[in-house]
């Protein structure tokens, strides 16, 4: 058997040895098969100029830690304090912000800091001394989570999750200049250094969105190619169709080029010449692959390339612009990689490097760079700040890394149980899935959904949203299968071809499941909603099925439809998971409610006219 697939597909099955190995998987098995991504390998002709572009000031680029002087601004998004670090590391001033707060830009000529405190709909404006003192606050739309700085510092740009929206504040008079629509989901979020056009990541939509700054503030979608890897295994076949997905950070890197990390993935492999396969638990070919997309946006269209990288959930990434040289954290590897002359045609790989000191994994949530182009990394499991020295005493790009590992700065708001749970929920091992080529957080992006429907067991399911809905919705999966929790995770790795975790673990798992916060609702008209409730209450007949807490019976109805049942799912979040029904087969609540996608029977809803579904949806949309 290993000779064979050795032979079958020597380029994408490649041994490995122990580097990736994790420390709370004592039982971590090293098998021949281990899938080794490239480190570095571009899918095409670079895009580059001849010449290092321009250097970015880091404010242009939302983030979750920023160089000031010698140490460290970081905001912890588990405990929402900001915290001040010395060069060695250590916490030398912090102050609350609200806790799952969104990201940061820090202006050095100012020494002041903006923070995303995505609960409170704020974006706190905090002076940066010895003491760290909030000086004011702009409202903002639900749940602001990016912010950067324009270059001339005077404009802050914000995005918010929940609302959608991209807004713009001049900070002379914390007033609000204009806003702009979003798709759903936004992440990062980074300016040019010239102010002319921003650039926003997204989890769930394949696209960045591009918006001109200086006159119509328009966003216009970019989508991300998902070219295929050149050196994949021709025989397994592979003729599904590939979305990229999961882009959480993105950076210019001079005027006119930008990188976005996204996870490419192929929720429908086929072998070739025969019918579909099931590619949940990997197949040959790992299902989900990162890459890196180098955008060039010279000409009347955007270019772009992408490389595959090994490192896992790739959720932060800096540009070094005095060395042309890019850092790439992967969360669920604990690696960075650098890649040398980044912006320039002669692109290549550099070192890479780990980031977990000691047994526990770090996390890396967020970089910066230094003055002197040293790498500061914030761990976001450990809750402490690294300092990786890419640069020697010459100044110039060291052959060899060293590693500076500074104290826990905050206590973790989690249990032991729940923080094992959380580590476990990101890491991409062999006990979770096939050659550990998944993570549960990589169809679960911050405990929410890809939006893509999986071959398994011969039908296509939707990636269902856990946040705030796995607590008493009860039993799980879309054909209601699993009774209990710890029963579908058990199920779900099994499928996915793991080895399994271990019964503490799985039950670690299941407990930060259990406590991932519900999502934030996006605003809407309350007459409309209140018409709306209404409807869902009687006339409509939703509430036969979709009631208590978690608009749920628990209870299995049979549809027309490619499940012989379904169970009802919990409404909660359901704005944020779109698309909708088991087969992801209507796009969007409007069209579940007048077209009712494939699944028919659900409800009889053709008598409602325009007004009434508007009401609803908008109702459903709070839920
Ligand atoms: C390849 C993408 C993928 C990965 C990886 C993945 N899931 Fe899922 N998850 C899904 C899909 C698709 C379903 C629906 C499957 C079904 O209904 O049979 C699902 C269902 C679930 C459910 C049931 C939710 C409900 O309300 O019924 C839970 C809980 C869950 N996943 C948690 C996890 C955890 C924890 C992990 C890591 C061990 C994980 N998932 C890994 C895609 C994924
Ligand atoms: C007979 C029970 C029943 C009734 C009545 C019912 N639903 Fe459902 N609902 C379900 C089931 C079961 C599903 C899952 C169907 C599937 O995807 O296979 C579902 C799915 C949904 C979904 C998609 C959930 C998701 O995560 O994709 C929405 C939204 C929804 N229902 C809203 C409504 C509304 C609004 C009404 C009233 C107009 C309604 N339902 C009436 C049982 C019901």
């Amino acid at each position: 058997m290993r000779r064979y697939l050795a032979t079958l597909v020597p380029a994408s099955i490649v041994t490995v040895g122990v580097a990736l190995a994790h420390p709370v998987m004592a039982k971590r098995m090293v098998s021949d098969f281990d899938v080794a991504q490239p480190a570095f390998q571009l899918l095409g002709r670079p895009v580059g100029g001849t010449k290092p572009a321009t250097a970015t000031a880091a404010y242009l680029t939302s983030s979750r830690i920023a160089a000031v002087g010698e140490g460290a601004l970081v905001i912890d998004a588990d405990s929402g304090k900001l915290i001040r670090t010395d060069k060695a590391g250590k916490n030398i001033a912090q102050l609350d912000i609200g806790q799952n707060a969104g990201l940061l830009a820090f202006d050095p000529v100012a020494s002041t800091a903006y923070v995303a405190d995505r609960l409170n709909n704020r974006v706190a404006v905090i002076r940066i001394g010895d003491k760290l003192e909030i000086t004011g606050t702009l409202q903002t739309p639900v749940e602001p989570y990016g912010v950067a700085l324009a270059p001339d510092r005077k404009t802050l740009l914000v995005t918010t999750i929940a609302d959608r929206t991209l807004v713009a504040y001049d900070l002379a008079s914390s007033k609000e200049k204009w806003r702009t629509a979003l798709a759903r989901e936004p992440r990062g979020l980074a300016i040019s250094p010239d102010g002319s056009r921003a650039l926003v990541a997204y989890l769930a939509t394949g696209t960045v969105d591009e918006i001109d700054l200086v006159e119509t503030h328009a966003a216009e979608h970019v989508a991300l190619s998902t070219a295929g890897s050149p050196r994949r295994c021709r025989r397994c076949g592979n003729d599904g169709d590939t979305f990229a997905r999961g882009s959480f950070a993105l950076t210019f890197m001079g005027d006119h080029q930008a990188v976005v990390p996204f996870q490419r993935e192929t929720p429908v492999q086929q072998l070739a010449g025969s019918e579909n396969t099931g590619s949940y638990g990997g197949g040959f070919e790992p299902p989900l692959t990162h890459q890196l997309a180098f955008l060039s946006m010279t000409g009347e269209r955007t270019n772009q390339i992408t490389a595959t990288i090994s490192q896992h959930q790739p959720r932060a990434l800096a540009w070094d612009g005095a060395h042309d040289a890019l850092y790439v954290a992967g969360m669920g590897t604990d690696t960075i990689l650098q890649i040398k002359n980044a912006s320039q045609v002669s692109i290549t790989q550099g070192l890479s490097t780990t980031v977990k000191s000691g047994k526990d994994a770090c996390g890396p949530d967020g970089l910066a760079v230094t003055s002197s182009g040293n790498v500061l990394v914030w761990c976001s499991f450990t809750r402490n700040v690294e300092r990786v020295d890419f640069v020697d005493a010459k100044g110039e790009l060291a052959a060899a890394t060293k590693m500076n590992a500074g104290p826990a700065l905050v206590a973790s708001t989690m249990g032991d149980k729940q923080h094992l749970g959380m580590v476990l929920f990101h890491s991409a091992e062999p006990q979770i899935s096939q050659r550990g080529a998944l993570a549960c957080a990589s169809c679960h992006p911050d405990g929410r959904a890809d939006g893509l429907s999986w071959r398994i067991d011969k039908h296509e399911l939707q990636t269902p949203l856990l946040t705030g809905r796995v607590v008493g919705t009860h039993p799980y999966k879309w054909d209601g299968g699993d009774p209990t929790l710890r029963d579908s995770l058990t199920s779900t790795m099994k499928r996915l071809g793991g080895i399994g975790l271990d019964k503490p673990q799985t039950d670690a798992l299941a407990a930060y499941v259990e406590g991932l916060p519900a999502v934030r609702t996006p605003t809407r008209d309350g007459q409309m909603v209140a018409r709306g409730k209404k409807l869902f209450d009687s006339d409509a007949g939703c509430r036969s099925c979709h009631d208590g807490a978690n608009y749920t019976d628990q209870e299995r109805h049979k549809f027309s439809g490619t499940l012989s049942e379904s169970d009802t799912p919990s409404l909660i979040g359901i704005a944020a998971s779109a698309p909708y029904f088991h087969d992801g087969s209507a796009a969007t609540l409007e069209a579940l409610l007048r077209d009712r996608g494939a699944v028919h029977g659900m409800a009889e809803t053709s008598n409602l006219n325009d007004q009434q579904i508007a009401d609803l949806t908008a109702f459903l949309e709070t839920l």
